[in-house]
């Protein structure tokens, strides 16, 4: 173990040495690759459009660890805020990445404060229970996924930035927050919606992406294993050209361009976001919005949008979930003024108890069912819910790590491997049998985790 913390140390100083300049993936982001692993095999279905007051498709593109002065003094994005409008005051909730991830479709991280393999039991909900309950298609699409479905740890492919370079880890479940939820991971037909980019190609091309959908570009796109240049790099390559194609972005689309998390941990959690797409009124091309808002803020805008119900969770904390402005305007939902040092701190880790935090466990509660959120709709109760276990009867926080166990709801990790050890042979012959050892792995831990039954590849 130690031996495998001092490589990973070293990790950073080799990576730097390597300096790694942004290669595009494909031809464009239209254009199938097999650096996007397993090519796309259908579309999606066409379903009926249903009607947002504002926008009627929401595209959520998460880029990594980047503070906010950072993000806007990198040209890609201070060129892509003349086009939209630039929210200023927008925060993350925790860090690291991962809490981040599964609060934005979840309304709760958890007390979750790491990376680790997890699974949220089925009775908790997320904002996919309150799309369909109006039959708002969605989807999550995750650059290098190796297969529809795949719920791996993460995954390895041929290293496309460097083909004399080992294998590299481009896919982690981590940025991947819904396949975390056992209510979307463990339904097939939910499984089958986290979707690669070869499917995005080809739902496009068809005309087929849903209304809501979330983009994960690869560790190297997305900053996380880079930097924020490289990344402008791939959002030009990627975004900028799909700003003007009618099948991604039409007047009725909205993209809400971010990032997880600042880098720096030590000032408060404010992250550079940029609202795009047709349906953001002209006359706000180009703004600067103040509003105060957080991740909670893209459940409570798309609750809004299609008049859904609620989670009960952050996404119904009023602090916490300001609409995005001209889609409150467009909904009658009034925002709270909140700034200065009136903004919450929400660059603790590790202190919030939840039943994610083996050192202030308390088990998962039902949500408020009582509250009311932005769509004005129910809060959403999920098959198997106690809606008797809520905060105010839960037990108070224990100390699992003191008493040498886990939180439940952490899985495997250290078990079964999601992906191949990079055979380091760098031959491209090496590297797809490491693509194929990889598929292999993955169906296994997948069907140990979800059984048999559940296996879908
Ligand atoms: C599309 O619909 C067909 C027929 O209902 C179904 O068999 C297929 O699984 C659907 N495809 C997807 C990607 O959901
Ligand atoms: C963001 O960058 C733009 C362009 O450099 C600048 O005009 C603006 O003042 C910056 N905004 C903030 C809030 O720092
Ligand atoms: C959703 O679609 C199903 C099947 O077409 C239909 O029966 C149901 O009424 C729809 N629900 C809503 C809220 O539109
Ligand atoms: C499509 O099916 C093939 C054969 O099963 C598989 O290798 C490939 O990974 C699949 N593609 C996706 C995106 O699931
Ligand atoms: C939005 O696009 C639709 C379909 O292309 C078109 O009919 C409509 O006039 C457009 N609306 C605006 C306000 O541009
Ligand atoms: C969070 O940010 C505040 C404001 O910058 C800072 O005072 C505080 O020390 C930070 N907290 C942590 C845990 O770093
Ligand atoms: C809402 O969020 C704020 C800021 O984090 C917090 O102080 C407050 O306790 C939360 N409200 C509820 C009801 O959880
Ligand atoms: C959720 O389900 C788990 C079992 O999977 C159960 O232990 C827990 O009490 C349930 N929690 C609530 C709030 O219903
Ligand atoms: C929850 O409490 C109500 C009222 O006390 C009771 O009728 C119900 O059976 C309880 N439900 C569960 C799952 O314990
Ligand atoms: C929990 O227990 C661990 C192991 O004994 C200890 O390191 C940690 O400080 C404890 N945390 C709290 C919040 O008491
Ligand atoms: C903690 O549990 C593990 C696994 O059951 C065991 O190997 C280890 O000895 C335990 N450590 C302590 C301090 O009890
Ligand atoms: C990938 O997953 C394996 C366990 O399956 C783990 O040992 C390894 O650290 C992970 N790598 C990354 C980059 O997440």
């Amino acid at each position: 173990m130690q031996a495998v913390s001092a490589l990973l140390l070293l990790l950073p100083a080799a990576f730097a040495a390597q300096a790694p300049q942004f290669e595009p993936p494909s031809a464009g982001p239209l254009v199938p690759s097999s650096n996007y692993v397993g090519s796309s095999n259908s579309t999606l279905n066409k379903t009926t459009v249903v009607a947002g007051k504002q926008f009627d498709r929401i595209v959520q593109i998460w880029l990594e660890n980047t503070d906010f002065e950072s993000a806007n003094s990198t040209a890609t994005f201070t060129n892509l805020a003349k086009q939209g409008v630039l929210l200023d005051q927008y925060y993350a909730l925790t860090h690291p990445s991962e809490p981040n991830y599964v609060a934005v479709v979840g309304g709760d991280f958890w007390g979750m404060a790491d990376d680790q393999f997890y699974n949220i039991p089925a009775n908790i909900s997320t904002v996919v229970d309150l799309l369909e309950a109006k039959n708002v298609s969605w989807a999550s699409y995750q650059e290098n996924l190796p297969t529809d479905g795949f719920s791996g740890f993460n995954f390895t492919s041929e290293n496309y930035l460097n083909g004399s370079a080992p294998p590299y880890t481009y896919y982690v479940r981590k940025h991947n927050p819904t396949i975390i939820y056992d209510s979307v991971a463990s339904v097939p037909s939910r499984a089958a919606l986290h979707r690669n980019f070869n499917d995005f190609a080809a739902d496009v091309n068809a005309s087929a992406l849903p209304q809501w959908l979330f983009v994960t570009p690869n560790l190297v796109n997305d900053a996380h294993d880079t930097t924020i240049d490289f990344a402008g790099q791939w959002v030009d390559y990627f975004l900028t050209p799909l700003l003007s194609d009618t099948r991604f972005n039409d007047n009725k689309t909205l993209i809400v361009l971010t990032f997880d998390e600042t880098e720096t941990y030590t000032v408060n959690n404010r992250i550079l976001t940029l609202l795009l797409g047709g349906a953001v009124p002209e006359n706000l091309r180009g703004t600067v919005d103040h509003t105060y808002y957080t991740h909670y803020s893209a459940l409570s805008t798309v609750e809004a949008n299609w008049g859904l119900g609620s989670l009960g969770r952050g996404d119904t904390n009023k602090t916490l979930s300001n609409v995005f402005s001209f889609v409150a305007d467009a909904t009658g939902y009034k925002n709270l003024n909140i700034s200065g040092a009136a903004i919450p701190l929400t660059n603790a880790t590790g202190t919030i108890p939840g039943p994610l935090n083996a050192n202030f466990y308390v088990p998962f509660t039902a949500p408020n069912v009582s509250a009311t959120g932005a769509g004005g709709g129910p809060v959403f109760i999920a098959q198997g819910l106690n809606v008797n276990l809520t905060a105010a009867t839960a037990p108070a926080p224990v100390n699992l790590t003191a008493a040498n166990e886990t939180v439940p709801a952490l899985g495997p990790i250290g078990g079964t491997s999601a992906a191949p050890s990079p055979s380091g042979s760098g031959k491209p012959s090496g590297a797809v049998e490491s693509v194929v050892a990889g598929k292999a792995a993955g169906a296994a831990l997948l069907g140990a985790l979800l059984g048999s039954a559940a296996l879908f590849l």
